[in-house]
């Protein structure tokens, strides 16, 4: 765990409400190793409101360029000064932090839901996948064609299926309604999206007798297990979810 001064090298508007920040080391340090799944905190300057960092997941690496691409939801008052950070501003970061995704070890037919902002670990998930000799298959759900983001990078990975509550892109209802589910037999599933869909998906997992390991978005302050605001009820206890997760395999959360 490391805490580093960044660059925003680019800063892009994907809708109305999410940023895409691509930022590098100020000191042109090599990035660490990271994995899938792992966040990092970023600390929100110039407020006189907001103390706590934001945790953020970590949306794609790029070696070549030394970067770090973080996906960020313009939810609040935090969010808000960070998305409004400009090009050559410095960002702080805590990172990388939390456990990651269990990448497969054998070949398989793998599927990753995602919904809103959950789609962000799941592009990084994908591109390892996909560089590991696995052939990824991804399942976006969004309200509209305007919330399902970075389409063209998901389908660098693997094919894409799509829903929107309106239609206007894929099938029209929600990730659990689209018939691939019905249609193809998967052998694993990763999710990361609201709580009622990794709910919704965790429990057609299960009927379905298919493994699945999912990205909990709980409320997190500190991000490295001492605030116990993230604590999350498994069969191990009450566990940090900053610390033990974010992600976790259904058979050890109570859903
Ligand atoms: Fe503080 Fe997890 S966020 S203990």
């Amino acid at each position: 765990m490391q805490i580093l001064d960044f660059i925003v090298r680019s800063n892009e508007a994907l809708n109305n409400q999410n940023y895409l920040l691509k930022v590098a080391p100020t000191d042109s340090s090599t990035l660490p190793v990271m994995y899938p799944g792992q966040f990092v905190q970023i600390l929100v300057d110039n407020s006189s409101h907001v103390f706590l960092r934001r945790p953020i997941s970590i949306n794609f690496v790029d070696r070549g360029k030394n970067e770090i691409w973080l996906l960020i939801q313009r939810v609040g008052e935090g969010t808000e000064k960070i998305c409004n950070i400009p090009v050559g501003g410095i960002i702080n970061l805590i990172y990388p932090l939390g456990n990651s995704f269990t990448l497969p070890e054998k070949k398989g037919k793998y599927l990753l839901v995602a919904g809103g902002v959950g789609t962000a670990p799941m592009l990084f998930l994908g591109k390892e996948m996909k560089e590991n000799g696995f052939e990824p298959e991804f399942l976006l759900g969004g309200r509209s064609e305007k919330d399902i983001l970075q389409r063209a990078h998901f389908e660098r990975y693997g094919t894409l299926y799509c829903t929107t509550e309106d239609g206007s892109l894929g099938e029209k209802g929600f990730v659990t309604h689209h018939p691939v589910l019905k249609e193809k037999k998967y052998d694993f599933i990763y999710t990361c999206g609201p709580k009622p869909m990794m709910v919704a998906v965790a429990r057609y997992a299960r009927e379905q007798g298919i493994g699945c390991e999912v990205s909990l978005e709980n409320l997190m302050a500190c991000g490295f297990g001492a605030c116990l605001c993230c604590v999350e009820k498994t069969v191990r206890g009450n566990i940090c979810a900053c610390t033990e997760g974010p992600v976790f395999n259904i058979n050890e959360l109570f859903w």
